[in-house]
């Protein structure tokens, strides 16, 4: 992250804090723009200028994190439904679909979008592109048996196929004890229709294109902070 990347990603964050309200359910994000939020949500809470809140974390890290400032935290089983998470991303297209997975956090992103009711999106302006595809590679998680007859059939759907690796040169593990095949499609002519061929292949858990998932996207970048909508949000 170059010291620009941190500014607007922390002015994305920042921003965003004005989506939440006391008395709600929130979805924390995966990444180091997310972060940014979570920290930020510690001191609103810290400075009671909200309150009661519950918090579903997409991975380990955060959770930690959110522990450690001291976030209550609740899970899916006793709050199904999220009314407003934010999470970060790879890649913004002019729709506000999305590639996400970076950080390999993709499923539970995933899983908790889904259950959100507004998915507020921050970035900064570099994420953003005509279409997806052209700035970041698409990440499939796969089960570990038989994951290369995986990347056989995503390079057979148009991707070059890299397993993604750990710093010490091993496969990267996910929290699911799967592994993550980074697939550059170059720019993406259609994302839900290549988003419904991957998923449907058995092995496959879940890829990282989120199609019409994120209700708003902030974006900051030199110019500032600007907000994009989809529309109303899911109910
Ligand atoms: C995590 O799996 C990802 O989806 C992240 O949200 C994404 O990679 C953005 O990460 P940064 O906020 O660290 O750039």
């Amino acid at each position: 992250m170059s010291g620009d990347d941190g500014v607007f990603k922390r002015a994305a964050a920042e921003h965003a804090l004005r989506f939440l309200e006391s008395g709600t359910v929130v979805g924390l994000g995966h990444g180091s723009t997310a972060a940014f939020a979570v920290r930020g949500l510690a001191s609103l809470l810290r400075a009671g200028v909200i309150g009661d809140i519950v918090a579903i974390p997409c991975s380990r890290e955060i959770q930690a994190l959110a522990q450690s400032l001291g976030i209550p935290l609740t899970t899916l089983e006793t709050h199904p439904v999220i009314d407003v998470t934010i999470d970060g991303a790879d890649e913004v297209d002019p729709g506000l679909n999305l590639i996400k997975g970076g950080g390999g956090a993709l499923l539970r992103e995933k899983i908790v979008a889904e259950a959100s009711r507004r998915e507020v999106i921050i970035v900064d302006e570099g994420k953003l592109s005509q279409k997806l595809g052209s700035r970041h590679k698409v990440p499939v998680e796969v089960v570990p048996f038989g994951w290369s007859v995986q990347a056989g059939y995503l390079e057979s759907l148009g991707g070059r196929v890299a397993v993604r690796r750990n710093g010490a040169g091993s496969p990267f593990v996910t929290e699911q004890g799967n592994v993550i095949l980074d697939c550059d499609f170059g720019p993406i002519e259609d994302p839900a229709s290549l988003a419904g061929r991957i998923k449907g292949r058995t092995g496959v858990v879940e890829h990282g294109l989120f199609v019409d998932l994120a209700t708003d996207v902030v974006v900051a970048g030199p110019d500032g902070v600007r907000e994009l909508r989809r529309g109303n949000p899911r109910t």
